[in-house]
């Protein structure tokens, strides 16, 4: 068997096109969603993750304004910074990239997010309400994997689930996701004894742990669908993910390529988050 390749850039572009349509109706109502994007020091890796975002919000018209505060900026500025934010009409999402410079106290700046403009998901009441079930905004990577697998049909409920990685922005909340959705949900971590032992009785297997090839084709069921979360930089330069990519697909039945999987999608879900969030603001009544 040779699994289909998911491909994450046509599955994002089809979620942005339908935010465009959702964003020109908005306009004509008189409605102009923006998304604030707060980013702090020279970091080139979050540089490039906000320029992609700023490029996404353009495609679909949305308002993008990046605050820039350098590397030495107290958690005071970037406070006032985003309570303003909190308080302008204009603004429907709020995010701040992350990692932060380690002075900064990243927990207490998100927890200063309304939670009504958090589109990144990552305040405490929207952590709260994905265990409720009831969140407003999925955080965006986990939120492209779930749209990955409706986009494919690809069946959750009652399947074997096993998630690699157990970080705040992927794997935790990538289990309750898909716990919420009826799946059999298994999260396993850097100190998982016998790790393959766990991902073979998976029918979704989910990896975001950041070791180049950490899943090669004996740890894999027959027919699974495997999903690559990791975004890995060889010393040669080259772009992979957790994945043995060329052996896995062998045995999969869905695999998702890095780059062009789930990588596009994260941005996508950011700019559907925002956009949601202006709906709601706005008590208007849209459907695509
Ligand atoms: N850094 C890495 N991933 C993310 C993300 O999804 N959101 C933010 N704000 N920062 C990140």
């Amino acid at each position: 068997m040779t699994a289909k390749i998911i491909d994450g850039k046509k599955v994002a572009q089809h979620v942005r096109s339908e935010c465009k349509l959702l964003v020109d109706q908005m306009k004509k109502l008189g409605v102009s969603p923006g998304l604030a994007v707060i980013i702090v020091g020279d970091d080139p890796a979050s540089k490039v993750y906000v320029a992609n975002k700023v490029n996404a919000c353009r495609e679909v018209g949305l308002d993008s304004k990046v605050y820039t505060f350098p590397a030495n900026a107290t958690d005071q500025e970037i406070e006032s910074e985003i309570l303003r934010l909190n308080a302008d009409p204009k603004v429907h999402g709020i995010l701040v990239q992350l990692p932060l410079p380690a002075h900064l106290n990243a927990k207490k700046l998100i927890a200063s997010i309304s939670q009504d403009k958090d589109v990144d998901g990552f305040h405490l009441y929207n952590v709260g309400s994905l265990v409720a079930g009831t969140t407003l905004f999925p955080p965006c990577t986990p939120f492209g994997v779930q749209k990955l697998l409706e986009y494919e049909n690809i069946p959750v409920a009652g399947q074997n689930v096993v998630v690699v990685g157990a970080s705040n922005i992927v794997g935790k909340p990538m289990a309750l996701m898909l716990m919420q959705q009826d799946a059999t949900v298994c999260i396993c971590h850097a100190k998982t004894r016998d790790l393959a032992q766990f991902t073979i009785l998976a029918d979704i297997l989910v990896v975001a742990a950041g070791k180049p090839n950490l899943i090669v084709p004996q740890m894999v069921r027959r027919g699974a669908v495997v999903i690559d979360v990791g975004i890995n930089r060889l010393p040669n330069g080259q772009l992979v993910g957790d994945v043995d990519f060329e052996g896995v697909k062998e045995k999969a039945s869905y695999i998702t390529p890095v780059p062009g999987g789930v990588g596009p999608m994260t941005v996508s879900m950011l700019v559907h988050n925002t956009v949601q969030s202006a709906i709601r603001q706005s008590g208007l009544q849209l459907e695509v």
